[in-house]
């Protein structure tokens, strides 16, 4: 017996120690913590049980029957943040440089399975280098059944994942599938192929940090949802995520008390939008005004800018909120804009998330680089999402709510439950000048009648009225009573029931 614990306590020393001190210094030197200390700063104290600690590969190829570390390269099991419990799975770049062998696949699928049956997040702690190279089709086989149950828990589970290494080939696709994807700068980068290959294929120069980093997948491709500075940074936002989002799809998210009253008033809302219509202001600010405490958790700062997301709470009850931002191309939806949004409404509609909608939009972006890029399409994304979205929808216009976008953006059309505008709102086709140039082409010689003509059209559109009085508009509201207005509507829609019609799925214009 005692042979046999001595045993296991060697197995386990091994198995703690992965790829052996030097490789780990070699983790450290990079700035990047191992593994095991990446779980333990991410889950509550002595929480983590951990599985699978003693597995190791089948390979005999290559000289791999000589080498057997135990774990295979990657650290599963569960534990809790905050006292929720939460799935999660490690990869250990110090062994086999953190590459997904056939029995590392297999520990991964065991922890998704058992996140799925019982309902609990999977928080995927991504290092490595791909596909193990001496297993071949093997380790492609593991890939594979990784996908299969990122697809399968899509909507089911949160499922969130952490780029803190390399990240290539088919390794990106499973944090593609996922809901959330954090990187850390500097250290992290995700490609399909490499810039070598790059290089060969198109002749073009350029590093993996340009190719793949933090920075460019959270500004340019928009494939990231946020980048930190660091390991411990990144994984500190996560378990802050972690505290918006229901375990599963099966329960509402998770409330918690609040001491800001959600009678609060702030008058200097009233200011916020200028005189001119023409003049930007900062939709931030309302946010910050407007949710619990200022406390508001923004995804995708720094991508298609003109449209605002991210998690906050309202009277202690999570929330999405989508906004449009008029510091940015002015708050119009373009490509990027809506596909960004609607994978968020998406996501807190899978999730029993209610979404608060905040408008100011002058209208789909015109021009031939959106039209060749599809802002048909893309645009009908968004339209889509808001369509089918059955949780709590609160809107609220603030000041234009032009034309398309009018109906996009949760407009009442679109089952939006509160419909509320300020008295700001100019709700309308198009904007004032441009409608008359339409619609009195005729006088555009006489400067005088057109400016008339736009007072008119002005005095008869650029007011909530019009809609109020349809019905479209629930109310009008003083913009220092937004928090309470909203805080109500969404206690009045805390049990809102609504399904859709049965179907096998939707076809959303992909
Ligand atoms: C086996 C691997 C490996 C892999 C790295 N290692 N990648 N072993 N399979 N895919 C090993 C190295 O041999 C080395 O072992 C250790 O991990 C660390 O690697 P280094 O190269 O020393 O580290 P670094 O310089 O930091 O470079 C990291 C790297 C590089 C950029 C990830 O290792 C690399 O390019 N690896 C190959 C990437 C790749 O092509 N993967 C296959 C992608 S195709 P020692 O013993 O020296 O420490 C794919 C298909 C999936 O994934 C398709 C699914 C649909």
């Amino acid at each position: 017996m005692q042979d046999i614990i001595r045993q296991l306590e060697q197995k386990r020393e091994l198995a703690r120690l992965g790829g052996g001190q030097k490789r780990i210094d070699a983790q450290h030197r990079k700035g990047k913590l191992t593994a095991r200390e990446r779980i333990e700063l991410l889950l509550d104290d002595d929480s983590f049980e951990e599985w699978d600690m003693y597995k190791e590969h089948r390979c005999t190829e290559f000289g791999m029957d000589a080498e057997h570390i135990p774990g295979d390269g990657v650290v599963t099991g569960y534990g809790t943040v905050n006292g929720r419990l939460v799935f999660v799975f490690s990869q250990d770049f110090t062994v086999f440089g953190g590459s997904l062998s056939e029995t590392h696949a297999e520990k991964i699928c065991k922890v998704m399975d058992h996140a799925m049956k019982v309902g609990a997040p999977v928080i995927g702690l991504n290092d490595s280098g791909g596909a193990r190279i001496q297993e071949g089709v093997d380790s492609l086989g593991g890939y594979a059944d990784v996908f299969q149950r990122n697809v399968l828990a899509s909507g089911v589970i949160p499922q969130i994942s952490l780029i803190m290494g390399p990240c290539a080939g088919g390794a990106v696709y499973s944090p593609a599938m996922t809901d959330f994807i954090f990187m850390v700068k500097d250290s992290s980068y995700m490609f399909v192929t490499g810039p070598e290959v790059v290089k060969t294929v198109t002749h073009e120069e350029v590093t993996a940090e340009e190719l793949g980093g933090a920075v460019t997948h959270n500004t340019k491709s928009g494939v990231a949802d946020l980048a930190f500075e660091n390991d411990v940074e990144a994984l500190m936002m996560t378990r802050r995520l972690i505290g918006f989002l229901p375990s599963s799809n099966r329960e509402k998210p998770p409330a918690i008390p609040c001491a800001d009253s959600a009678d609060r008033i702030d008058l200097s809302l009233d200011t916020l939008v200028p005189e001119n219509p023409n003049q930007p202001y900062d939709m931030k600010e309302l946010i910050f005004k407007m949710v619990d405490d200022g406390d508001f958790f923004e995804l995708q700062p720094d991508y298609a800018k003109n449209i605002i997301i991210g998690m906050a709470r309202m009277e202690g009850s999570p929330v999405g909120i989508v906004a449009n931002q008029p510091l940015v191309l002015a708050g119009c939806l373009d490509i990027k804009s809506s596909i960004k949004a609607a994978r968020f409404v998406r996501f807190c509609d899978a999730f029993n998330i209610p979404v608060v909608t905040l408008v100011d939009v002058p209208g789909f972006m015109p021009g031939t680089s959106q039209e060749y890029g599809g802002i048909i399409k893309h645009g009908a994304k968004l339209l889509y999402a808001y369509a089918e979205c059955t949780v709590p929808k609160v809107t609220l216009i603030t000041r234009k709510a032009y034309g398309g976008a009018y109906d996009v953006m949760s407009s009442k059309h679109l089952r939006g439950d509160v419909n509320l505008a300020w008295p700001s709102a100019e709700i309308a086709v198009m904007g004032a000048k441009g409608a008359v140039e339409i619609i009195f082409r005729e006088e555009k010689g006489d400067p005088e009648k057109l400016a008339q003509r736009e007072a008119e059209y002005k005095a008869r559109f650029a007011n909530p009225f019009v809609a109020a009085s349809r019905g479209f508009i629930d109310d009008v509201v003083m913009p220092h009573n937004t928090r309470k207005r909203i805080c109500r509507s969404l206690a009045m829609l805390r049990d809102k029931q609504l399904d859709n019609p049965w179907r096998k799925h939707g076809n959303i214009p992909l």
